[in-house]
């Protein structure tokens, strides 16, 4: 189980800096760059560090472990002594579509066995953009309910909303102070989003989202977050602040503030799945799904009923090569259909391949179809069942915060007594 869990994911840790020398290290001298650590099997959790384990990731250790923690000082820590731990979440914006569910919440399932996980719903990141008030907390409660439906299971994971936890922003503004602006400007989805919406009219938050986002996963002390290949910036941003906050306030300094010094944020690793981390719009094979997209044809809800379904599939892009094969450069709708195909029916790259090799449009559509239907209508009747019981949900979501804001306050207070603030 462990080895299947684990090997499916692209680690990155190999990837880390893709920001400029001089703007990362500022100030910073170039001895505290080192490269990260090799990881040894034995830190993996059980199960992963069999010697049939084949992740050749490399992670970028803490310098303490829970072990030197308990040794000092009032500043209490939450790392995690027992298993890693794993956060990630989904805006509460427009339609959960396949895209997400195939890039991140599928995974998180998996997932949720072998880690401490904890998922939210980012309520705080949905108002960086236009949005309708009256329909926020509706679809931040539609959207935890999708991630119930869709297998997160309570007895194992903490589900609950952002905002309810509010070490979130509070974090958020500490790191700001530690952002450098230039990091923010060169953000892919700032640079997008911002010329869409025009850009005298974008607001600060779209900016500064990245800062949010680091909280959001800085909080938790966390090993690994689960997202699509999208996010990956996000996520080097953070590792990147991770460094610079330890570096600039954890170690010595921080002890001789009263603290318990060494880092103060574990350096976390993205966990980007080698098949659906970039599910493609039906409509356009070189666009990603995406909620914002305007038209609906382009994607696959994860609610759109089987007619609907039945539709989009019937009327999405092809071409006119024959027969059917994945990673043909020219052929980008071919390999997002087959990849949908093979994720939801959970077949391997290889049988699919040989399965649709000599097949046309007119026998794989059907076939796509209905494997689409039959993967999410399970998942659309627990939506319902879930949705029925709103004492449940508010269950769920009250004991994730609580759960949530103790990890997190643990840490919220280690950067407050970092930075030298006078606590009450
Ligand atoms: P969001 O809400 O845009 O997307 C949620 C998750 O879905 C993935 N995703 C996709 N994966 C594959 N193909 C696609 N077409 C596709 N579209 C979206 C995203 O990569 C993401 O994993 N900033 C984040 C939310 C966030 C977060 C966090 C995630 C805020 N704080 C902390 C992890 C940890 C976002 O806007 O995701």
């Amino acid at each position: 189980m462990g080895r299947s869990v684990f090997s499916h994911f692209l680690i990155l840790s190999n990837t880390s800096p893709r920001f400029p020398s001089s703007m990362l290290r500022g100030q910073i001298p170039s001895r505290y760059f080192k490269k990260p650590e090799q990881i040894h099997p034995r830190n993996l959790p059980s199960g992963l560090g069999s010697t049939s384990f084949r992740c050749r990731c490399s992670v970028a250790l803490p310098e303490t472990n829970s072990s030197s923690e308990s040794s000092s000082s009032s500043s209490s820590s939450p790392i995690s002594a027992v298993k890693k731990r794993i956060v990630s979440g989904v805006q509460p914006t427009g339609s959960i579509h396949l895209g997400n569910y195939l890039g991140a919440i599928k995974n998180w399932i998996s997932l949720q066995d072998n880690y401490e996980t904890l998922f939210f719903i980012v309520d705080l990141h949905a108002i960086t953009v236009p949005y309708e008030p009256k329909q926020l907390s509706e679809s931040t409660r539609n959207t935890a309910a999708i991630y119930l439906a869709c297998g997160v299971d309570t007895t194992k994971a903490s589900v609950f909303v952002q905002s309810h936890v509010r070490a979130h922003v509070e974090l958020m503004w500490l790191l700001s102070s530690a952002t450098p602006i230039g990091w923010l400007n060169k953000m892919i989805q700032f640079k997008e989003k911002s010329r869409k919406a025009g850009d005298e009219n974008v607001g600060v938050a779209l900016l500064t989202y990245p800062v949010l986002m680091a909280s959001d996963i800085l909080l938790y002390q966390s090993d690994f977050v689960p997202v699509g290949a999208d996010q990956k910036q996000h996520l080097e941003l953070t590792r990147e602040l991770a460094e610079r906050v330890n570096y600039l306030f954890g170690g010595k300094k921080w002890k001789k503030m009263g603290g318990r010094g060494g880092v103060i944020f574990k350096v976390p690793e993205p966990l980007i799945p080698p098949a659906g981390a970039r599910v493609m719009s039906l409509t356009d094979g070189l666009s990603k799904m995406s909620k914002s997209a305007p038209s609906d044809q382009s994607r696959i809800n994860l609610l759109d009923p089987k007619d609907v379904i039945v539709n989009k599939i019937k009327r999405c892009k092809t071409d006119s090569f024959p027969g059917l094969e994945f990673d043909n450069p020219d052929r980008p709708e071919c390999n997002n259909l087959l990849s949908i195909y093979q994720l939801v029916t959970g077949k391997t790259k290889e049988d699919v391949t040989e399965e649709c090799r000599e097949m046309n449009w007119g026998t794989f559509k059907p076939l796509l179809t209905d494997a689409l239907i039959n993967h999410l209508h399970p998942i659309q009747v627990r939506y319902e069942e879930i949705m029925s019981d709103s004492a449940y949900l508010d269950r769920v979501l009250v004991e994730g915060a609580t759960k949530a804001a103790d990890i997190a306050d643990a840490t919220l207070n280690n950067v407050y007594q970092a930075m030298g603030f006078l606590r009450k």
